[in-house]
Parts: C-alpha cells; structure tokens; sequence
C-alpha cells in the first residue's frame, strides 16, 4: 500500500456504520416489488448506469449482476468462529441467491474458516453461474486481530484450505487479501500465478492496494478486480476507483455501508431516502451502483431482512440532482 491509499483492512469496522446507519429511515424491503423474488434486471427505460449495466463481465468471462454479498458478517462476534445462530446463517446464503445474487465475497481469514464453511453447507452443489470470490494472506490469532502472512508458502497453504472448504477444484476469484510489508508483492502475486498455471485458480484480483501495487502485480499476472474500503463518505481510494474504471477491472468496495461519519441531521442521502419511502442504506447502495459501470458492492449482513433491503437497492434508481447531491457529501 502506498501514498494516501493506504488502508488498513479489516480494522475499526462498527463504529461508523452505526453512525452511517443511524440516518436510515422507512421502509425495509420497500424495493421488493413484483411477482419473481429476483431484484436484477433493472428497468431499462431509465438513463441510469445501474440499468444500463446492471451487470459486469469478471476478467471479460465470468459475468456477475453487480450487487453482491459480502459473507464476513455471517460468523461469530468479532468476525471470529460461529455465529450464534447457524441456521439463520445458512438462510442468509442462501436468500441471498434466491434474490439473484452471484457474486459472494467471503475469505479463509472470516472466521476463521466459518465462512467458507458455511457457503459450502448452504449453497453446495454450487448454481451455474455462482462466483464465490475468497482471499487469502490474512491470518487470525485471535477475535478482531489480522496478521498479514502473504509468503508465497503460506498463500498456497491457504488456497489448499479453501478449494476444501468450499468444495472446489477452482476458485474463480481468488484475491491477495492486503499488501504484506515482510514479502516483496511480486513474491505474493508470483505465488497466485503458480496456482492460477496450476488450474486452481480462475482468476485474480487484489485487496487493499493502491493503483502503483496494481501495476505492479499486473506485470507479473493479470488481475481483474480489487477490493478496496469505499463508501459514500470515504473516498480515499477513488484514484484506484478511476484506474480501475479505465482499465476495466472490477471494484469491489468493502464496507460498503460502513460512512456516515459527519453526516448532518439533514442531508441528501436522508432527502432522497425521505423521497423515495425507502433507507439511507438502500440510497447509499443505490449512489455506489451509479458511481461507476466497474462498482460491485458487497453489502454484508446477518439479518435476511437486511439482505433484503440491501439487494432491494437495485431497483432505486436516483435521479442525476439527487445522485449530484449525495456525491456533494464526500467533496
Ligand atoms: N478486503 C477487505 O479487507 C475487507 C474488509 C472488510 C470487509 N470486506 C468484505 O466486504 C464486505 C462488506 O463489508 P462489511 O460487512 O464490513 O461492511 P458493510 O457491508 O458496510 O456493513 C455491514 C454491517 O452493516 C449492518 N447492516 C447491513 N445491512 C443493513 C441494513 N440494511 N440496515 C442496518 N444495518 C445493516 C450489518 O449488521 P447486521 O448483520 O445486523 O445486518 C453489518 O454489521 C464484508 O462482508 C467482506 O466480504 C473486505
């Protein structure tokens, strides 16, 4: 990670979605109209970027609808071990794709294990056309402590565990979960070109980096997608946004509902929420899908009925005043 793009992944997650998430209003699931449970499929008499595009082509051949499920949520507290409830874990999964969903983010580091375990009891034999993106080069001591490990030995280590775990022979995403500062990048990456030569890896893509690591790790494989921290109010990493843009990589941006932080009593995103009977959260999904044709948010959640109201979002299509003014909250 370099210059101000640097991000430190997995860390003070909480606080400021509470704050983010203090601003929501009306409805749940207000979105879910319609006979068919599935959200995708945006009206294409709208102008919109989201029903222009509702979907995005993964390294040009692995086409995804572009909201997705973030899968760390579904563990233990502390993103460590089981969650309370595992049945309802299971029905999250796999709600989630009943909605449509087929892109699930999860890691070896969730858990950890946990939640690539779950994916697997819920949803295996996997759907066609299910991509279930994991990571690895974080490991876990212990309940809210990440230690990055990307040597290239311990890269392979972690990729055995999770075509086990979640009952593959090929992860069609597989991504370098940080930068770790101990192992030159171009070791870590070289490490997933092995495995990807070796046919156990579809595709790469990469997670908390800044646009100079992506070019490099691009000269050693190709990369098709990175996963960086990215919310309406926290922008740090819009340069790797509009790099990815331009070179048509996939952005998938972690914490997605996780902003908010300053948000004034009365500001646009409640506005457009107030205007359209539905959530804060559901405008601020709604404002990432437009943001760009590269975007897949991978809201994360225990709850079916925040599921729900998340994928919901899809179908929110913002005018351009409103979606200029919510964009006017970060400048
Ligand atoms: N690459 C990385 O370093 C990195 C780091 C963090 C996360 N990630 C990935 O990104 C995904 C998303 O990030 P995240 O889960 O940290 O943040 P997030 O999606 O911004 O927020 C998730 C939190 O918001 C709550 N929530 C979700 N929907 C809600 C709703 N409609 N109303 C009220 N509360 C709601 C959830 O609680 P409930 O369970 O109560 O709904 C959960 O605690 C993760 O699942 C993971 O796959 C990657």
């Amino acid at each position: 990670m370099a210059g101000d793009e640097s991000l430190k992944p997995e860390q003070a997650l909480g606080v400021t979605r509470r704050q983010f998430l203090g601003t929501a209003v009306a409805s749940g699931a207000a979105l879910l109209v319609g006979k068919s449970d599935v959200i995708f499929g945006a009206d294409s008499t709208t102008a919109s970027k989201m029903a222009s595009n509702p979907t995005f082509a993964l390294g040009g051949d692995l086409t995804v609808n572009r909201l997705g499920f973030g899968a760390m949520r579904i563990t233990g507290e502390g993103i460590w071990g089981w969650p309370p409830d595992r049945q309802n874990a299971l029905k999250v999964l796999r709600r989630a794709v009943d909605l449509g969903v087929n892109l699930i983010d999860t890691a070896d580091a969730y858990g950890p294990d946990t939640s690539e375990l779950l994916i697997a009891e819920a949803l295996h034999p996997y759907p066609k056309g299910l991509v279930i993106a994991t990571k690895g080069g974080l490991t876990r001591p212990g309940p809210r402590d990440w230690v990055p490990n990307c040597r290239p030995e311990h890269l392979k280590q972690a990729l055995e565990g999770s075509l086990k775990r979640l009952r593959l022979d090929r992860i069609d995403l597989y991504q370098l979960h940080t930068v770790d500062r101990k192992v030159p990048l171009e070791a870590s990456v070289g490490a997933l070109k092995e495995m990807q030569d070796a046919g156990k890896i579809r595709h790469v893509g990469l997670s908390n980096v800044s646009v100079d690591e992506i070019e490099r790790a691009r000269k050693i494989v190709p990369v098709v997608s990175v996963q960086n921290r990215y919310n309406i109010e926290d922008r740090k990493t819009e340069k790797t946004l509009a790099y990815c843009e331009k070179e048509k990589l996939g952005f998938l941006p972690w914490f997605p509902i996780g902003g908010g932080r300053g948000l004034k009593p009365e500001n646009p995103l409640e506005k457009a929420a107030k205007d359209h009977g539905v959530s804060a959260v559901q405008v601020a999904i709604a404002w990432l899908l437009e943001r760009s044709p590269v975007m897949l948010p991978i809201p994360g959640t225990s709850s079916v009925p925040h599921l729900e109201e998340n994928i919901a979002a899809a179908k929110l299509i913002l005018t351009p005043e409103e979606w200029k003014a919510i964009d006017a909250l970060a400048s």
